[in-house]
């Protein structure tokens, strides 16, 4: 089976049973959340469901609204019942990395209003070392290079993302995102404390004893843990 079939499994067996009407739902950013969509937009159209939503990217929000899905912004709601979203990594104790897709700023702010966090990937996401995929970290512009020099000097190999026309990438925020590559992360907390700390530093992509379950395309079929 390819990625995305393990992807599309994933999300399926979130919308279908994830989701109830009436609900309040945060909807994350990345080619799984896609699959997810596409899968809401058919159980609103055929079951007439009354389900609010708040996106974390406008990539997502153009496709649910496309799909005629209700999207709000975060500000005129005070909390969600659940956000569905993709990861990049999972350790072994549920820790997470996110921000592949630069959007992991507004992913955070809507997982934190959430009153739980599900999180859909296929098996290649829960590998080991932690930390082997590159930590994204969102940054302004002014404070790039100052960042960049003290990241260097605490040996945490800083790499400002560029896109495929050599140009920075720039977040939903319009800042710039450098992503750490550590190899290997000892201490989640210490460093998601460190970076927190530093001015500049907008977000980093340490998603912290954030979520509540996580649904796991596999080979061999779906695993559903429950944190
Ligand atoms: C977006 O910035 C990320 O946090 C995504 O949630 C993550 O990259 C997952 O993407 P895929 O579903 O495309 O693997």
């Amino acid at each position: 089976m390819d990625q995305n079939t393990l992807k599309k499994s994933a999300a399926e067996y979130a919308c279908a049973n994830f989701i109830h009407d009436n609900m309040k739902l945060g909807l994350g950013t990345g080619s799984t959340v896609t699959f997810l969509v596409d899968a809401l937009g058919k159980r609103i159209k055929e079951e007439n469901l009354n389900i609010t939503t708040v996106s974390t990217s406008s990539r997502t929000k153009r496709q649910a609204e496309s799909l005629g899905i209700k999207v709000v912004d975060l500000n005129d709601i005070d909390e969600l019942d659940l956000t569905i979203d993709g990861a990049d990594q999972i350790s072994p104790d549920y820790q997470g990395i996110k921000g592949g897709g630069a959007a992991h700023t507004l992913e955070k702010i809507v997982a934190t209003a959430s009153k739980r966090n599900l999180w859909i990937v296929d098996e290649s996401k829960i590998a080991e070392p932690f930390g082997s995929f590159p930590l994204p970290v969102e940054v302004l512009d002014k404070a790039q290079n100052q960042l960049m020099l003290k990241f260097e000097q605490k040996e945490l190999n800083p790499q400002l993302r560029l896109n495929e026309n050599g140009k920075p990438v720039r977040t939903h925020f319009g800042n710039l995102i450098v992503d750490l590559h550590l190899g290997q992360i000892q201490n989640p907390h210490e460093l998601g404390a460190y970076l927190k700390s530093q001015v500049g530093v907008v977000e980093h992509g340490l998603f912290l004893d954030t979520v509540n379950t996580v649904i796991v395309g596999r080979e061999e079929g779906r695993n559903c843990i429950d944190n």
